[in-house]
Order: structure tokens, then C-alpha cells, then sequence
């Protein structure tokens, strides 16, 4: 067997790696900001329920306490740079649509804009916030759900040069890499 290792449980969040890094786009008294973040997962499918860890003194979450609401935009390997700055600079440092050329684009059901150059968005409404560690547990209700059409089905069809964001560490990142199906039974059908 490989030698196993015991790592600094400060590592938790690299080695489960949840799920593909997005921006949370939210606004206050007419100001957009958006932050990058990888720290979030699904909490339930009725209602549909999502949470996201967010460290106490981000502008993001300021901004969400207050209006009560967020957006996140999935986006894809060819806005891994922008999508890289707007997890290292504050949107209280600078305006962060203009330095990386993201733009805003109007939701349905919250105020706040999504960002139009992602490939899926949700829209919530904030349920409730928790102190949980160094960083708050935000519940979001989700009120609305979109996707690219050539990229999601019922599920993430992959292609080349649209890869989703994964977060290794620092600077670091991946794509989603190839898919797998497993068939447990060679006559079953494919789904
Ligand atoms: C890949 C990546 C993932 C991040 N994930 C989170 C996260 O889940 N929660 C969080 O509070 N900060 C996270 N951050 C840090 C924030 O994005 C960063 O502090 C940002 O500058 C906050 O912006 P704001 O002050 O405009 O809200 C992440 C940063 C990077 C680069």
C-alpha cells in the first residue's frame, strides 16, 4: 500500500476540493462586487439549498448580509485569469468589472448581476448565516438555476477549452479532466 501521510487539517478544503470554483456576484446600495470562491456545496434538492463558506471581512460578505441575496456564475478555464484576480483583490481595493473585463449581466430573481461570460449561473435568496469556523456558513435558497445549452443537459457535457475551474492551491488549478461512466451491468442501457 502507499505510504499515507498525516496532513495539517487546514488542508481539509485542497484535499476534498468540493466543488468548481465560482464567482458570487452580489450587490449593495448599487454597488456590484463579485469574489471568487470554491468553498460551497449543494445542502438539498427540496427546497433546493446550497451553502457557501465566506470569511468574515470580505466585502462579499458584507454585501450579502445586507442585501440578503447572491448570485454565483460557474465559469470555465478561459477566464482563469480574471476569475484568479477576483479571488486575491477586495472589490473594497478596486472595482474589479473594470480591471478584469467581466461583465454583469441582469438575473432573474435577485438584484445583483451574474456574469455573463460564465457558463451556468444560480440566483439565491439568503436563508440563513452561521459562525461556523473563521469563516460564515451563507444557506442559500436557490431561486434560479441556468446553463449554457451546448454544455448542460441533465449534466455537464464537457468539452475542450470549457473545461470547469477546480482549485488546487495558490495560483494553481485544473479542469474537470475526462469523464467516466461506470456500467456495472454491460446490457443496461445507457443513461
Ligand atoms: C480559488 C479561490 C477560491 C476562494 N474561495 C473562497 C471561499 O470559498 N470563501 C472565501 O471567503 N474566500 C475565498 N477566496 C478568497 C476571496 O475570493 C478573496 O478574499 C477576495 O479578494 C474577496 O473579495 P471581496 O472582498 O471583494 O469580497 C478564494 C480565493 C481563490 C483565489
Amino acid at each position: 500500500m502507499a505510504n499515507r501521510r498525516e496532513l495539517d487539517r487546514r488542508l481539509l478544503g485542497r484535499v476534498l476540493e468540493p466543488s468548481p470554483v465560482v464567482l458570487v456576484t452580489s450587490i449593495y446600495r448599487g454597488q456590484p462586487n463579485m469574489m471568487t470562491a470554491a468553498w460551497l456545496t449543494t445542502l438539498g434538492n427540496d427546497p433546493a439549498r446550497l451553502g457557501l463558506a465566506i470569511m468574515p471581512g470580505r466585502l462579499t460578505h458584507e454585501f450579502i448580509s445586507r442585501s440578503e441575496a447572491f448570485g454565483l456564475s460557474v465559469m470555465s478555464l478561459d477566464q482563469l485569469d480574471a476569475v484568479h484576480r477576483c479571488g486575491t483583490v477586495s472589490g473594497r481595493d478596486e472595482d474589479k468589472f473594470a480591471t478584469t473585463g467581466l461583465l454583469g449581466m441582469d438575473a432573474t430573481e435577485i438584484e445583483a448581476p451574474l456574469i455573463e461570460q460564465g457558463v451556468a449561473w444560480v440566483e439565491c435568496g439568503l436563508v440563513s448565516r452561521f459562525s461556523v469556523s473563521d469563516h460564515d456558513l451563507f444557506v442559500g435558497e436557490v431561486l434560479a438555476v441556468s446553463a449554457i445549452d451546448e454544455l448542460f443537459s441533465d449534466r455537464w457535457r464537457i468539452q475542450e477549452g470549457s473545461e470547469l475551474i477546480h482549485h488546487i492551491a495558490g495560483a494553481e488549478y485544473t479542469g474537470l479532466g475526462k469523464p467516466y461512466t461506470v456500467r456495472l451491468n454491460p446490457e443496461d442501457d445507457e443513461e
